[in-house]
Formats: C-alpha cells, structure tokens, sequence
C-alpha cells in the first residue's frame, strides 16, 4: 500500500509556528537534501507566503517559488489557493485568478490546493478549469467545519461535485485541527465510497487529535497526508514527518521516505527552530495542546482572537456570554465554516451583540457584504429576520458575484509601466496593491545603490 506524504514546513508549519516569517535565506541550503527524502509533494507557495514575502521579508514570492523550482525537482511543489480571492480577501475578476494560476504554474507550481471559505463551488470552479488548462494537478480542498447542516451527505456532495469539476484529488482541509479521529474514518470512509480519486487530509496538531485523525484516516483509505519535519511540527503546526512515517512503515505502507535524509532536513530545522526561539519570533505556547477548541467548537485562532477583542474593551468578564451568542450568530448567518474571512465576522459579531446590549445594532461592512451574497453562497440557510434587518428591500446577489467585477489586469499594467518588470509583478501589485509597490521601490532603490557602487569601485 502507498502512501503519500506532503512536507508542509515552507508553508503552513512555517505560517502556523512562525507567522510565515521565515526568510528563503532560513532553508535555501536545505533544498537539494529536501529533494532527495521522497516526498510525494512541498506545500512551499500560496497562503500567507505571498504577502509575507513581500510585506515583511523584502522577497519577490515569484523569485522564492523560482529558486525553489530550481533546486527541488524530485516531489511535485504545491500552493495554496483560496479560490476566488487568490491570496487576499477580496473576489477578483475571472480573468486575474486565471492569469495568477497561469503564472504560478509557468513558475514551478505543480499542484493547486484551491478552497472557497464557504464551500461554495462556484469560487474555486474558475481556479480549477484554468489549473486544467495548464495541464498541472487540481486539487480540489473542503474545509471541515461542524455544524448541524455539514453531514456526510453534504460533504459527499461537494466532493461529487468536485469530482465533475475535474478535479485530481481531493483534501479535507481541517485548518482548526477539531477533526476527530472517527470523524476523520467516518468521511473518508464516505468520500472514498462515493468518489474515485485520491484522498489527502490535511489537519493540525492544535488540539492533540492531529496524529490520531491521520492515522484513523489513513485507515479508512486516504491516499496522501500532510506533515511536517518534526522540528516545527506539533501544536498548531502539522503533526511530525518522521513519527507518521515511522507508525505508517510499521503497518506495512510505503511511505517512500528516506529516514536518513529526513534525519538531515530536521537537525537543519532544529537549528532554523533555536534561533527563531532565541528571537522571540517562535512562541513556545504554540507548540502546546490546547483542548479549548474541542469544548467550545471554536477554532483555537478565534478563540484567541475573541480574548483579545474583549481584553482591549475591558470587557474580559462578558466571555461566558459571547462564547455563548457564537454559535448562535453563526447559526443566523447560514453556518459558514469559521476559517478566515468568516471566523472574523462571526466573531466580531459575537462581541457586537454582547457588548452593544442589543443584538445587530453594529453589523460590520463585510458581514452586510456576505448576507448580499459577495463572498458566495451561505452553506445554510440565513436567518430571515436578520437580514430583513440588514437587507430591508434589496435582493441578494444570487449569480456568481465574480461576474460582475471588471477586469483590472491592463489597467493595472498601464499604470505600473516603467515600475513592473513583469506580469508577475503586476499580479503581486493586484494581489496587495500597497506594500508590492512599496516593495518595487526598495527594489529599484537597491539597483540604484549597487550601481552606484560599482562604478565608485571602477
Ligand atoms: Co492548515
């Protein structure tokens, strides 16, 4: 039996750990032994990577993911797309995700986890025909969530859906790392009944249950699991490369990894993980389990985000009370997963209705924006009293909201001319149009230093 494992330490372990602040300077001189220890993938590209390239660590994203392509050669290198939305938040015209999925391909991706914060299909359906188009691996990603409406049917559904749509494979995405074990045995069991593509599960060591989920999943036949080197595994990173490959190998699969080399990629890491913890830049408490999320069916980044909210207002002793009007703002907003951009709303909602005194008083521009109907689909349905209140008259969008965007790519090429070298850095400016340019400045000012120099030096 094969069994496939995707590195995630370039990407989600290096943004769940670290805030995706680790420089291409912090893991260049461990590529080629990356290369060399089997992996079926390198979740290296997308998510936070993108922004944080650019906003913080002075990096062109294209570059990163060009060198990556450079030196690691022998596993597929894989982003991750949310969608519609790209690598941002708000929804772009078809035309820029086709293009940004065109050129994140012609750079050196070779497989596209694509997501839509609410599931709904119709964000990620633009994404997967251009990833098709391209001829590269679409993998279609469904976030797990709990809620009264996300059965098993449900998520069959989705990945049939997903199936039709063409995709490759398929990835039960638990960003919040609340998927149990049997529940974990129980939807794989479904898909793998349902659907004839390969499976990946995708989940963190958050709450404790990361290694034990994975194992019951593979159990029940999933085909491919992410993990991460051991030295930034655990805690809300990704459960560790080298025990699951250790357990897995035990039960007669083949992992394909070589202990040796993944020996040599962690004691590199450990000495990336040391300094990070002399910096400061890597909180210890991350990589301790945190059970709050199982009792509160709250992902453990809302949580905190929901403490702090309260913190900032003095307010921290209404906790019982909005822990208790979430579930229940979630439920009169159609019980959209709480991933980012969605765990925000609901929970700045939450605190709104209790701190206010009067529930929907202050309702956020985003939340009337997602009860139009822009980000998509509600996976339930909306409250009607609510959004009478919010929408008095006005029909919500029922179409694709992305159809009714201009496009924005030569416009935005127009005015960068003289400014981007390229169509890369274009998309970087549509993606976040304030720190690219900013960045383009650094750039150019750099040049200018260096040209300086040399010719003093001449
Ligand atoms: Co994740």
């Amino acid at each position: 039996m094969k069994l496939n494992f995707t590195e995630t330490v370039l990407r989600d372990a290096n943004q769940s750990l670290v805030a995706t602040r680790m420089p291409e300077s912090d893991f260049e001189n461990i590529l080629d032994t990356i290369n060399q220890a089997g992996y079926y993938s390198i979740e290296c590209w997308g998510g936070a990577t993108f922004d944080s390239c650019l906003r913080f660590l002075d990096e062109d994203p294209w570059d990163r993911l060009r060198k990556i392509k450079k030196r690691v050669t022998n596993s597929k290198l894989q982003m991750l797309l949310r969608g519609q939305n790209i690598l941002g938040y708000r929804h772009y015209p078809d035309e820029v995700v086709r293009l940004f999925v065109k050129h994140s391909i012609m750079n050196g991706i070779d497989i596209m986890r694509i997501f839509d914060a609410l599931n709904d299909l119709r964000n990620i359906e633009v994404a997967v025909d251009e990833t098709l188009k391209c001829g590269a691996h679409a993998q279609g990603a469904i976030c797990y969530t709990l809620s009264p409406i996300h059965s098993l049917e449900n998520y069959v559904k989705l990945a049939r859906d997903m199936e039709s749509m063409g995709v490759h494979s398929i990835c039960i995405k638990d960003m919040a790392g609340i998927m149990s074990p049997q529940e974990a045995f129980d939807l794989v069991t479904a898909l793998k009944q349902n659907v004839n593509l390969p499976i990946v599960v995708h989940t963190h060591s958050t709450t404790g249950l990361g290694p034990m989920t994975l194992l019951k999943a593979v159990e029940a036949g999933a085909d491919c699991i992410d993990t991460a080197i051991s030295s930034f595994s655990g805690g809300t990173s990704q459960p560790a490369t080298e025990s699951l490959n250790y357990a897995f190998k035990q039960m007669g699969y083949d992992t394909g990894l070589r202990e040796d080399v993944l020996r040599q990629i962690n004691d590199f890491f450990k000495n990336v993980r040391s300094k990070y913890v002399e910096t400061g830049l890597l909180d210890p408490l991350v990589l301790s389990t945190e059970t709050d999320a199982l009792i509160y069916q709250i992902p453990g980044g809302m949580l905190s985000n929901l403490f702090s909210q309260l913190r900032q207002q003095n307010a921290l002793d209404r906790l019982d009370e909005v822990l208790a009007e979430t579930p229940l703002v979630r439920k009169e907003m159609g019980y959209p997963p709480l991933v980012t951009p969605m765990s925000q709303m609901v929970g700045v909602q939450a605190v709104n209705n209790v701190l206010s005194g009067e529930r929907y008083k202050n309702i956020s521009k985003e939340v009337k924006a997602y009860l139009r109907g822009e980000y998509g689909q509600a996976p339930g349905e909306i409250d009607p009293d609510l959004f009478a209140m919010v929408m008095g008259d006005e029909q919500p969008i029922t179409g694709r909201y992305a159809e009714t965007l201009p496009s924005e790519f030569d416009q935005a090429k127009a005015k960068l001319a003289g400014i981007a070298e390229n169509d890369e850095d274009v998309l970087s400016y549509l993606a976040f149009p304030q720190i690219a340019e900013r960045f383009f400045r650094n750039r150019a000012e750099k040049r200018t230093n260096r040209v300086n120099y040399s010719i003093r030096r001449i």
